[in-house]
């Protein structure tokens, strides 16, 4: 669905605030504490200082208000107070936040303590997969290009890009069509039109694309055990490209 002036509004707001917590956040990951209280404490941030709504309380079934991903798990990782954080842990933490009706999704990596070299370049150049799948982003252009740009510079540093999972829609419904894959071929698929929300979410993995749904019901991780890592950012399409929503200080 397009958005006009006032949803768009409603939509930079949602995406701001998203943001905000995610800035939030950062001081309080270390080693030694856990997903249960980053989530306690994001969700309290959320109600009661933003005073809006947690979107993925209660979505399918989900009981909490951030996915903490860490190390192999791709995402929706379930936040748990028994799942306490060490050094060199590797985290992506999502969040969607509802305003006025409207969402704002998106999701950075974190580094626990002092990280190895290889899991930072991984988490650097999956940000630079999510910054050059926007920079595709453009009236007339297609879906495909934003997975062609994505696709080919995770392939080009010997990384996989993971296929069961891709951006999406967005706007007063959470997951709306289309949906954005992070794979794929230029020229192809859908034209991008002025006026779409949509978020980007690159999952990348160190080793091979394929992945396994633990018994939890939610937990996705990679097959072969090694990390992986992913960004997301809900964008606006505008005459010259994208107006990214959900952009957070350090990225000005
Ligand atoms: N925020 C995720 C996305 O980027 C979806 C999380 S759904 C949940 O689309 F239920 F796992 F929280
Ligand atoms: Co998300
Ligand atoms: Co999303």
């Amino acid at each position: 669905m397009l958005k006009n002036i006032e949803e768009l509004n409603g939509m930079r707001e949602a995406g701001k605030l998203a943001a905000e917590v995610l800035e939030m956040i950062g001081d309080y990951i270390k080693p030694g504490v856990s997903t249960g209280e980053l989530d306690k404490i994001c969700n309290d941030y959320i109600v009661e200082v933003q005073k809006a709504i947690p979107a993925n309380v209660g979505y399918r079934g989900f009981e909490k208000t951030l996915c903490t991903s860490i190390n192999q798990v791709i995402c929706h990782g379930i936040p748990d107070f028994n799942r306490i954080l060490k050094n060199g842990d590797i985290m992506n933490i999502d969040v969607t936040v509802i305003k006025d009706g409207w969402h704002g999704d998106t999701s950075k990596m974190f580094l626990v303590g002092k990280a190895q070299a290889h899991n930072e370049r991984l988490i650097n150049i999956t940000q630079e997969c999510l910054y050059k799948g926007i920079e595709a982003v453009k009236p007339g252009a297609h879906l495909g290009d934003i997975g062609h740009a994505i696709q080919t510079h995770a392939e080009k540093n010997y990384y996989s890009v993971v296929e069961e999972y891709c951006g999406h829609g967005i706007g007063k419904i959470y997951h709306d069509e289309p949906q954005i894959l992070h794979y794929g071929k230029a020229k192809t698929g859908q034209e991008i039109i002025e006026g779409m929300c949509f978020t980007i979410e690159p999952m990348i993995n160190l080793g091979t694309k394929f992945t396994k749904l633990l018994s939890d019901g939610w937990t996705v991780e990679t097959q072969d055990g090694r990390n992986s890592a992913q960004w997301e950012h809900t964008i606006y399409v505008n005459k010259d490209g994208a107006e990214i929503l959900t952009l957070r200080k350090e990225e000005q």
